[in-house]
């Protein structure tokens, strides 16, 4: 029975894992963690028998530790040891933001199997994680297809991955991005996740940032590595093999079952949706996407290129950005701009470590709300 650390339990992933989890007879969540919300995390102790906890939020931590017996621990030090206890045997890390980078690598070290949904963790540290390839399996819809079409083939006979992407609310959208509002973004076609990745979709942000993430999943290098707009998010991405075959991985738009994937691999359990009825599609269609309207994902394969560093800031000024923006303070261009103006000021560090990460990591996003105030692309508030 392999007992689960659940980090982020509280929101899109978390809840959908546990959802899952609660359908395994062989799995138990030990501990679950959330970054402030914790009545949340109060209500999921009490119903899933969780026997310790944490919150990023100290101040919360404490309230929580005020209403509930079971251990609290507070800060991110407090997930990395849950990550790390000796009685973990899977941590899932649905953590959003780079966050996620300590309790991922706490819980490698300790030996853990780790299923990532955490893209970010590996977007600034794919160079910190990657020698634990072994022990990480994806929770990306995208990488779990990736991973899943590749089973049994040998890198060399693959030519390059093709990663979808739904293309987000403004695919079709004729008017003024700039003018474009917070609800319209939020508006994603056919996934329903949290906040951030549902506006780095709009963005396509989101696929920039699993290109990357594929990258250190999959070493492949960024010149096999293609993204194209399928609308319909029915074929979840393929991988094209040298003979210039594809082979894809197709199902209905739902994350419990990349997520059970992660869990119960290498074996495939029922979900609770329905299989795809085939005759149901009315049409698979496939573009190019428009680097020019959005420019996150150009900006993303750039970073990624130039890699060391540069994916750290990519991400912090993201990170802000889309934060600014939900709040009504950042126009949605102005999230593009942000992004390609910290990353036109910084210089590369070469290999950096785990601290370097987190240093740069916060000195970006300061930095970012500072460059914030002097972009065309601000609202001004009432
Ligand atoms: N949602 C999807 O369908 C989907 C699909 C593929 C990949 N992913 C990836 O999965 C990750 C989670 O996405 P999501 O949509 O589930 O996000 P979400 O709904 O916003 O949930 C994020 C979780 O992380 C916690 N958290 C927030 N800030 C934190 C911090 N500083 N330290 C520790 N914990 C923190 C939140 O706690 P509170 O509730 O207390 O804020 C919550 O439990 C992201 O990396 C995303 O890219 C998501």
């Amino acid at each position: 029975m392999p007992n689960i650390a659940l980090l982020g339990s509280t929101g899109s992933i978390g809840t959908q894992a546990l959802e899952v989890i609660e359908r395994l007879p062989d799995c138990r969540v030990v501990s679950a963690a959330a970054g402030s919300n914790d009545e949340r995390l109060q209500e999921q102790i009490e119903t899933h028998n969780v026997q310790r906890a944490a919150l990023y939020d100290k101040d919360a931590a404490q309230r929580l530790q005020r209403r509930t017996s079971v251990p609290v621990l507070g800060g991110i030090e407090g997930f990395c040891q849950l990550a790390s206890d000796p009685d973990v045997d899977l941590v899932v890390n649905s953590i959003v933001g780079a966050a996620g980078l300590a309790p991922t690598l706490a819980a490698l070290e300790a030996g853990k199997r780790v299923a990532l949904a955490n893209k970010e963790t590996l977007v600034v540290g794919g160079h910190l994680v990657m020698g634990y390839a072994e022990q990480i399996v994806p929770i990306d819809s995208e990488h779990s297809a990736l991973w899943q079409c590749m089973q049994g083939h040998s890198r060399s006979s693959i030519d390059a991955l093709v990663l979808t992407a739904s293309g987000g609310p403004f695919r079709q959208y004729h008017g003024d991005l700039e003018a474009v509002t917070v609800q319209q973004a939020l508006r994603h076609p056919n996934w329903d996740m949290g906040g951030k990745i549902t506006i780095d979709s709009a963005t396509l942000m989101n696929k920039g940032l699993e290109v990357i993430e594929a990258h250190w999943l999959f070493g492949f290098s960024y010149d096999r590595i293609d993204v194209v707009v399928h609308p319909e998010s029915i074929v979840h991405s393929l991988i094209r093999m040298t003979d210039g075959s594809y082979l894809a991985h197709l199902g209905a738009a739902d994350m419990r079952m990349p997520i059970q994937y992660a869990l119960t691999y290498p074996h495939f359990n029922p979900v609770l949706s329905m299989p795809l009825d085939l005759t149901e599609l009315t049409g698979l269609h496939f573009e190019h996407p428009d680097y020019k309207r959005f420019p996150c994902l150009g900006l993303a394969f750039a970073a990624g290129r130039t890699g060391h560093s540069m994916p750290t800031v990519l991400n912090a000024a993201n990170e802000i950005a889309v934060e600014l923006f939900l709040d009504g303070r950042l126009g949605f261009l102005g999230i593009a701009e942000l992004v390609e103006t910290m990353m036109a000021r910084h210089t590369p560090v070469e290999n950096p470590d785990l601290e370097t990460i987190l240093a740069l990591d916060r000195q970006v996003r300061d930095e970012s709300r500072r460059q914030a105030l002097s972009l065309k692309g601000r609202l001004t508030q009432p």
